[in-house]
């Protein structure tokens, strides 16, 4: 059984990311979404918690997904599977680059491990996490650009964002 691992800090989930989970979903025998920690992000807007019920509601309609988190190096817990892969949405070719070099980063601690790129749909190559977040701050319509699952949840942590910074 092959598993597809898609990484990410998800804050939070996109439906760029959606569409890369559902694509690998129809490829793969399972799925694994693994919150990871980036240490480039210094602060989340969303907690860990907060991350997996999103991205738990917005995949429960794929029955072979389901929603991790994991604390340390992606490569070590790929090791947790049988036959994992990592599995990530390439928007440009300014993404390649930097997925280039974790490969590399990766393969050292797990030399087995390929990392494998699905290309984003067209209508999503302008998203992001960070794009949402910063839309979401401003009191922007997110439709179109999360899970409407998620929405109200984001639309809450914004305007306590709002509140917190007088805006
Ligand atoms: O959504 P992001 O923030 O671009 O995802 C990046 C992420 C979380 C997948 C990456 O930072 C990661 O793999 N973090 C876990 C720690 C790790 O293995 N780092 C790479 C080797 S330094």
């Amino acid at each position: 059984m092959i598993t597809a691992i898609c990484p990410g800090s998800f804050d939070p989930i996109t439906l760029g990311h959606l569409n890369i989970i559902r694509r690998a979903s129809r490829t793969f025998d399972e799925v694994v979404v693994c919150i990871l920690n980036n240490a480039s992000k210094n602060t989340t807007m969303f907690t860990v918690e907060e991350r997996l019920d999103m991205i738990s509601r917005s995949v429960a309609r794929f029955p072979n997904v389901r929603v991790d988190y994991y604390s340390g190096l992606l490569a070590e817990y790929a090791l947790n599977f049988d036959h994992g892969v990592i599995v990530k949405g390439l928007r440009a070719a300014s993404d390649f680059e930097y997925e280039f070099q974790m490969d590399l980063v990766n393969k050292r601690i797990n030399k087995r491990l390929e990392t494998l790129f699905i290309p984003s749909s067209e209508k999503y190559t302008f998203l992001s996490s960070s794009v949402v977040r910063e839309m979401s701050k401003y009191g922007a319509d997110l439709t179109g650009l999360v899970p409407n699952e998620i929405i109200t949840d984001i639309e809450k942590k914004a305007e306590l964002w709002r509140n917190s910074n007088g805006k």
